[in-house]
């Protein structure tokens, strides 16, 4: 037994076929009931049966039964070890399981958690009664704590799920229901039996539901299930889902290979969405839009939400990764794609310049030295947690657009289309897509990705103009200006003057020229990284940097290009690689363009710019025919202006957000500006003017939707006073605040600091208790830590953390210490330039 010990993955003389599984929660005293039999394939003799279980109980009496040559011989196990710590379940048979088909059966029973993973309950309220529902989240490794099984995603089977509930409540799986039959109280509901999948998108839901129903033109049903009362919030994500299926069709040239997708919003959601074979689960923020109250960034989410987990039902429950390491390709795959598809669906929202959020948070981790390569080698279960981050969403997806440009969008969707094709129903790693594209479009595709995804970091590419030769020099990028050793293959993509003059060619090496001489003489602008497809930094010299001030004034760039000289030229000050004063004069020249992109403006020192007259163009209230953009920004102005307490910004909300609390359908306070009030309302409270928190707190407990929720979460730190930032905190932790929602309420203000962190400290048990066995607790060690800058802050953080460390948040530490380094480094070379105050101000608010 021993030898099944401290093994990150289970021993293969064993495989699942099918799983019978059958569950009975009891819903009044959380727990359940289960029993599996699982068909199963013994590869090679043995004494041993080992798969993964966790906080279960296990009744006497589990049977193996070996058929072979038609008949059938019983075995028992003479010894069941559980063991927590490796999260398995060792049988052990005095006589050795010979080669052949054979039937396990195990009985088992355990506990409704509310740790929003494994089986675990959610509240509800019906008719002003409490009420519980029974939810599974098993990605990426607790299936195990529901029933025991191989829980890996190479384990594929397939599933035939009965489940045992009370007869007026809804129960969803997977599958579609194929018997339904009822015995007083009780009633069993029997689902067909599956494709084959792994056991982490297995899923099932008991509780009381409303829906709305759709169906794509091939016959697909699809529903939106929420909680009683609030189908019509359903309708969009109905919409979206149905037109996303079919265009997925398409563009995988597969079709979605199951009978029907549910999609449901449960109240109590540790992820943002799961995707689940057929049930997709979702918070309820990121499913359900309301009319009246939702904003143009709430509908945004639920499109790209719903795009990125249908994205998974091909690519990730069809075809899926053979091992951890490689979840990178699900995520970062389905971060990409719904871009792709919300495009398709809302051309005008212009999404694509949005992914420069996706890219710009890459780089932001990628740029520490405590960062990973997107393979990563994973030792056990519960380090899978933490790599579902910035590098295999964010970084994941750029290098995968960085690809799709390098190779061309046409060959792209072929490659991508074979390979659905030749891994459906399989596994596949990362190098098996390489190989696919490579073969497609004959190009060195897995030498290049390699250089991307085996090892962490990325270039700067420096470039400058020598004689009549453009010289391109690589070196890596780290935020703290440290020196690192990385080289990458970078695919180089550069215009002159026009974006019709466009050249192409891969950095291999560490420098390279280019010869320029029939373009020099007109003192042409160049802008490398067309498009901002690529994932690294470019520096210009400062020849080449005038120019393209030049151009941005002139307003021959593209917003998204527009950004990323903005971004990069930030980002190379912070680190110390630029003089700030060069970041001013390239500022300069967005004032004198008068920027209006709500991309470029997002960027908060320039919006600090600039900031009066966007006001001035943008107002309160929504334009006609205004874009879903100019509504985005709108708030994003309002809510900076109200930061920064300018004046008749914070009156105008005051009076605005008076008008709301007498009426909540005033059209005075559209919700694209509700955040913008609430923060300037919040502005003006202190201990001896309290009115405004107590009448935030009074429209979270009215109202009943979830993105009003955590909009007014959002703003309640947001004050200047610490006492009641103090108040506010403590509130996240009360039982009035979902635990899933507690981390919206950690963007402190600048005076709140110190408070947060003492508040951290003081209830850092309770929040282990509460959030140490998922993701969310690095949520708040990010959120607190990260924000200080001095290195006497960094000692005290760390003295704390060293008689506190645990495996869910050694990673997030490290790297929010990095940060605390970083800023330390960059607000003292920013505060010798004296003479940039008020600028710099701003500058350090925005941490890097
Ligand atoms: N597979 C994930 C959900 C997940 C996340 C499971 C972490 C286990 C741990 C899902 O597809 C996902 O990526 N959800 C995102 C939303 C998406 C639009 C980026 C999320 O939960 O934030
Ligand atoms: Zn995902």
């Amino acid at each position: 037994m021993e030898q099944f010990k401290g093994q990150p993955r289970l021993p293969k003389f064993a495989v699942p076929k099918r799983y019978d599984l059958k569950l009975k929660p009891d819903l009044v005293a959380c727990t359940f009931t289960g029993t599996v039999d699982i068909l199963l394939e013994i590869v090679n003799k043995t004494n041993f049966l080992v798969l993964n279980a966790s906080e279960l109980v296990f009744d006497r009496g589990s049977l193996c039964f070996i058929h072979h040559n038609n008949s059938s011989k019983e075995f028992r196990p003479v010894e069941v070890n559980l063991i927590e710590a490796d999260e398995i379940a060792v049988f052990e048979f005095n006589e050795g399981l010979p080669v052949g088909e054979g039937s396990f059966k195990i009985e088992f029973n355990g506990i409704l958690n509310d740790r929003m993973k494994g089986f675990y309950r959610s509240t509800y309220e019906h008719n002003g009664e409490k009420k519980n529902m029974a939810v599974t989240q098993f990605e990426p490794a607790d299936a195990r704590r529901c029933f025991p099984c191989w829980d890996e995603p190479a384990a594929k089977a397939t599933f035939r799920i009965t489940l045992e509930v009370p007869a007026e409540l809804m129960a969803l799986s997977n599958m579609p229901v194929i018997e339904d039959r009822s015995d007083g109280p009780l009633k069993t509901v029997s689902f067909q039996e599956s494709p084959i999948m792994s056991t982490y998108l297995v899923a099932v839901v008991v509780g009381l539901f409303d829906y709305v129903e759709d169906h794509t033109p091939d016959g697909i049903k699809v529903r939106v299930y929420c909680q009683i009362g609030k189908s019509n919030q359903g309708k969009f994500a109905l919409d979206v889902a149905v037109k996303t299926l079919g265009l997925y069709k398409e563009y995988f040239a597969t079709p979605y290979s199951l009978p029907k997708l549910d999609m449901i919003a449960i109240p109590d959601f540790a992820a943002g969405a799961m995707e689940n074979y057929g049930l997709v689960t979702y918070r309820e923020t990121a499913l359900l839009y309301d009319d009246q109250h939702s904003a143009a960034a709430n509908k945004q989410r639920v499109a790209v939400v719903v795009a990125h987990e249908l994205a998974h039902q091909w690519f990730g429950n069809l075809v899926t990764m053979e091992w951890w390491t490689h979840l990178w390709l699900n995520e970062g795959f389905a971060t990409w794609v719904s871009y792709l598809a919300a495009d398709s669906l809302f051309p005008e929202w212009k999404i694509w310049t949005q992914f420069l959020d996706e890219i710009t948070e890459g780089l932001r981790l990628d740029g520490l030295t405590e960062s990973h390569p997107i393979e990563v080698d994973i030792g056990h279960a519960c380090e899978i947690d933490e790599i579902f981050d910035a590098i295999s969403y964010r970084k994941g997806a750029s290098v995968i657009r960085m690809l799709q440009s390098y190779l061309g969008a046409e060959c792209f969707q072929r490659s991508l289309a074979s390979y659905i094709k030749q891994y459906a129903c399989s596994n596949a790693k990362t190098e098996d897509l390489w190989a696919v594209l490579e073969k497609e479009s004959g190009e060195p595709v897995n030498k290049l990705m390699n250089s991307w995804t085996k090892q962490k970091g990325y270039p700067v590419v420096s470039v400058s103009v020598k004689g009549n030769k453009l010289e391109f020099d690589q070196s890596q990028f780290l935020s703290s200006g440290a020196h690192g050793d990385g080289q990458w293959i970078v695919p180089v993509t550069l215009c002159c003057g026009s974006y019709s003059a466009h050249k192409n060619f891969l950095l291999q090496t560490k420098s390279e020229t280019m010869d320029i001489s029939g373009l020099l003489g007109s003192q042409k602008w160049f802008k490398i990284n067309v498009d901002q497809t690529g994932f690294y930094r470019v520096k210009y010299d400062d020849e080449l940097a005038g120019r393209l001030r030049y151009a941005i004034e002139a307003n021959h760039l593209s917003a998204t290009d527009r950004f990323g000289i903005l971004d990069d030229s930030y980002a190379l000050s912070m680190a110390c690689k630029q003089s700030l004063s060069s970041l001013f004069s390239l500022m300069s020249a967005y004032r004198n363009l008068l920027e209006t992109e709500m991309v470029v403006l997002q960027f908060p020192s320039l919006n600090y710019l600039m900031l009066e007259t966007l006001f001035r163009k943008l107002g309160w209230e929504p334009k006609e025919s205004e874009s879903h953009l100019d509504a985005m920004l709108r708030g994003e102005i309002l809510t900076a202006l109200a930061v920064f307490g300018h004046d008749i910004t914070q009156k105008e909300a005051i009076e605005r957000f008076r008008a709301f609390l007498n009426d909540r359908n005033t059209p005075l306070l559209p919700p694209d500006t509700r955040r913008a009030a609430y923060v300037a309302v919040m502005q003006t409270v202190s201990k001896s003017n309290r009115w405004g928190y107590e009448s935030l707190l009074k429209i979270y407990r009215e109202t009943d939707l979830s993105q009003e929720k955590t909009r007014i979460l959002g703003s309640l730190t947001s004050c200047p006073d610490s006492d009641i930032v103090l108040e506010a905190l403590n509130f996240l932790l009360s039982s009035e605040v979902r635990s899933q929602d507690a981390v919206y309420g950690l963007g402190v203000s600048r005076e709140g600091r110190e408070t947060a962190w003492r508040w951290l400290k003081d209830n850092w048990d309770h929040l282990l208790k509460t959030y140490g066995s998922g993701f969310l607790i690095t949520r708040f060690i990010s959120a607190v830590v990260s924000k200080f800058s001095t290195s006497e802050k960094a000692v005290e953080i760390e003295e704390f953390f060293a008689s506190r460390s645990h495996p869910a948040i050694t990673r997030t530490l490290k790297q929010s210490l990095e940060r605390v380094h970083i800023n330390a480094k960059c607000i003292k070379s920013v505060q010798e330039e004296k003479s940039l105050a008020d600028v710099v101000k701003e500058l350090a608010y925005r941490n890097y």
